[in-house]
């Protein structure tokens, strides 16, 4: 028998294997397993500990098994899991009201992410517009915004490397440069059924509109009957310090429809569409619907945590103050830092290198974060975050900044 024996392979070796048999192979995934998590941090199998501070690209406001929101999984689990939308169940119109309330727009619809959600505000926007006009279906979405990888989300979202393998999509969409309002005024008209905003655009590096664009574009819509749409997936619901990122504005510019997903049900899939009664009308008894959309569970846990969030927004606020001014003082320090942007905990850093292998060696060092668009570092923290966790996140970052400013000097 032979004493050498051969090296085993790891966990990770064994699921890496696993899933290139036998997964799609359209994600590039970081070398980690996830196996828990509790508050901020996340864990690998083996125990090490990982600052979260990309929340799941933004789903997990409330960081990892929040005591709350278990005991309400627990209980709900026990209950009632799915209905179906044949029947009632004791969630829906409270959280319903609930949305109106914080958003200013009377009625919701129910879904399961973010592009599903965008795809029924198309629907919305496509039915009022040929209400009018059969001519009347163009949607005008700015350049570099992120919509979702469904076709219709993917006809207005306008980065061509997302939407070049799948054309042609649908039809209509027409795209303007963000916060050029002399742009939006020439290409909206009377064919124009909806105007399409991210209010932060999130997956395209971290840009805020400002508030005269959005005033432009409400006006806009209003003097060419369509419908003015806000993207709220990732900027929105708790994430910019105010409940939905077109709050920001003084005073506040209403859209008719806001589309929200990923962190109201805190990591149950749930998405919404929130629409005023005019845009609500364009989807009439039967022409719209989902099988899982607003089950009791995410419907619960989303009630659960907006109780949770009222009094959580100006943490949100001051620790995205502290966050980017400590962010600030790094800048100070590395010349390749070039611009810190966003609101609330929504923070992209501004790189003039490569952002890849600093989000490696972040992790490697028990931090996580990413990287868009090649050399913008984004940040989605969970919004229960400590100016302590903070610290220990600018600390880690530091030491990994300081090794890539040594690297640019040897080179
Ligand atoms: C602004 C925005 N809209 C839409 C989407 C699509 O959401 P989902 O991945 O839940 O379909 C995303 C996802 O990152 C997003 O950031």
């Amino acid at each position: 028998m032979s004493t050498v024996s051969a090296a085993q392979p790891s966990v990770l070796e064994q699921i890496q294997s696993l899933e290139s048999q036998y997964l799609v192979q359209n994600y590039a995934r970081y070398p980690l397993i996830l196996h828990r998590g509790r508050g901020c941090y996340v864990y690998d199998p083996s125990g090490k500990r990982y600052l979260d501070l990309l929340a799941g690209i933004g789903v997990n406001a409330l960081g990892h098994a929040h005591p709350r929101l278990v005991r309400t999984i627990r209980e709900q689990a026990a209950l009632l899991l799915h209905t179906s939308n044949l029947y009632y169940h004791e969630y829906q119109g409270p959280l319903a009201e609930r949305l109106a309330k914080i958003s200013g727009l009377q009625r919701t619809f129910f879904c399961n992410s973010g592009a599903e959600s965008m795809e029924g505000a198309l629907k919305m926007i496509r039915s009022h517009g040929r209400k009018i006009h059969p001519d009347k279906y163009e949607v005008v979405a700015l350049h570099n915004s992120f919509h979702g990888r469904t076709f219709g989300a993917l006809s207005i979202t306008g980065q061509e490397k997302y939407r070049k393998d799948f054309e042609p999509l649908v039809a209509g969409a027409k795209f303007v440069p963000a916060n050029d309002v002399t742009a939006l005024e020439q290409m909206v008209t009377d064919r124009t059924a909806g105007i399409v905003i991210e209010w932060i655009q999130g997956e395209g590096g971290i840009f805020p509109m400002t508030t005269e664009y959005a005033r432009k574009a409400r006006e806009l819509a209003d003097r060419y009957d369509a419908l003015l749409v806000f993207d709220e997936i990732q900027c929105g619901v708790g994430r910019p310090g105010k409940y939905f990122a077109y709050q920001l504005a003084d005073p506040i510019v209403l859209p008719d429809i806001m589309v929200a997903a990923k962190p109201l049900a805190c990591g149950l899939p749930l998405g919404v569409i929130v629409a005023n009664e005019k845009a609500a009308q364009g989807l009439g008894s039967g022409m719209h619907g989902s099988t899982f959309g607003g089950g009791p569970l995410a419907c619960r846990v989303a009630i659960e945590f907006l109780d949770i969030l009222e009094g959580l927004l100006p943490n949100i606020e001051q620790a995205g103050n502290y966050f980017r001014m400590r962010l600030e003082e790094l800048q100070r320090h590395y010349s390749f830092i070039q611009e810190i942007r966003g609101r609330g905990l929504m923070i992209g850093v501004q790189l003039t290198i490569p952002g890849k292998q600093l989000v490696q060696d972040a992790m490697e060092q028990g931090l996580l974060m990413n990287c868009t668009h090649e050399t913008v570092l984004r940040f989605l923290p969970p919004y229960i975050i400590t100016e302590k966790e903070i610290d220990r996140g600018v600390k880690i970052l530091n030491r990994v900044f300081k090794k890539a400013a040594k690297q640019a000097n040897t080179n």
